[in-house]
């Protein structure tokens, strides 16, 4: 007997890859179609991962016995495909970020909690393996009270200035909700709730309606700060989180593939490789374990939401040149 799970993805390009592969590596689901609005590229991904192609969700929807979806889309349809999905009783785990604005996000959240269904936020650095173990030591109160936390996720995208990300009404903003829909996430499950953000945006591309590189401060309602920067214009690829607490600090080191530390006390860093399941895989195994035992995602709906709100508040700090709460 097949017990697997039956899965689609709807927007088969980069980042649906990623999904599929870790489909494919979790062995617990049994991929069933594609849909790409582009039927080259729905025709490509279905060749590749052995399945049906679709040019539209609902037609998969209607012919196809499906349990569960990763939407893969420009955040633009986000909304539309997680709400006909859930409509239907699919679960659905849905690309960063959840939605282009926090009205859209929490019209989402309002679909799940109307359909009793499972919507899962793909912010997918909640389960890179050095991320989780840097957790388990702030939660044994290793590194002490934590009070600075500082993030960068930057690298030259080529080409950007040619793509949806660039363009507003497709992507809702810039790199903030990109790259530090991410970060905003990763400080909230380190260190704690947000209550206020400031941001200073630039714009180093010509033409650009959004910005490309940003930095955000945020302040967390036990007192730490956070300083998250990021950059689609820098040649130097970066992405690393420095922590910083009482009794220690700690490092995860994406090109290292490795979290270090280094408590009171100690003569030199402690380094802890990363030896996988890679973050995709974590994510998408997590998933799976909901739609099998109906639970609630630990990254769900809400969580996609809040940072949202949080980037909103930098938004709003931008042009305010104030700090603003993240109360929406
Ligand atoms: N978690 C991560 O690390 C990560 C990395 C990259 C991208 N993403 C996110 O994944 C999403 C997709 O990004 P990408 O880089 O894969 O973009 P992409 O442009 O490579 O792929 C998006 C695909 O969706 C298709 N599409 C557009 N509208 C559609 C619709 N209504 N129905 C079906 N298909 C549709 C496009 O034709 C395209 O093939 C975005 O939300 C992005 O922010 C996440």
């Amino acid at each position: 007997m097949n017990d697997k799970i039956r899965v689609a993805v709807v927007g088969a390009g980069n980042i649906a890859r990623a999904h599929l592969n870790a489909y494919v590596q979790s062995g617990r689901a049994e991929i069933v179609a594609v849909a790409d609005v582009v039927e080259e590229i729905a025709q490509a991904r279905a060749e590749e991962f052995d399945c049906k192609a679709y040019t539209g969700h609902r037609e998969m929807f209607d012919s196809e016995d499906i349990q569960a979806i990763s939407v893969c889309t420009p955040p633009i349809a986000h909304r539309e495909v997680t709400e006909a999905a859930l409509e239907r009783g699919l679960a659905v785990l849905c690309e960063k970020p959840l939605a282009r604005t926090v009205e859209e996000a929490q019209a989402m959240v309002k679909a799940a909690d109307r359909t009793n269904g499972i919507l899962m936020t793909a912010l997918c650095h909640r389960f890179h393996p050095a991320v989780c173990a840097l957790r388990e030591m702030i939660t044994a109160g290793r590194l002490g009270q934590i009070i600075h936390f500082h993030n960068r996720f930057a690298f030259r995208f080529v080409g950007v200035e040619n793509t949806w990300f660039v363009n507003p009404e497709i992507a809702g903003g810039g790199i903030l909700l990109d790259t530090a829909v991410h970060s905003v996430d990763l400080f909230r499950f380190l260190v704690g709730e947000v209550e206020s953000a400031w941001a200073r945006l630039h714009t180093t591309l010509p033409g650009l309606k959004v910005e490309d590189s940003a930095i955000l401060h945020v302040h967390s309602t036990e007192g730490a700060d956070g300083v998250i920067e990021c950059s689609w214009v820098t040649p130097v690829s970066e992405a690393a989180i420095w922590l910083y607490g009482t009794r220690g600090e700690a490092v995860v080191d994406y090109a290292a593939a490795e979290l270090r530390y280094r408590l009171e006390g100690d003569d030199d860093w402690t380094r802890v490789p990363d030896e996988g399941p890679n973050r995709f895989v974590g994510e998408i195994n997590h998933f799976l374990d909901c739609v099998v035992n109906g639970t609630k995602p630990t990254v769900d709906g809400r969580e996609g939401l809040r940072a949202l709100e949080i980037l909103a508040a930098g938004y709003r700090s931008a042009k305010s040149g104030c700090a603003e709460s993240t109360a929406e």
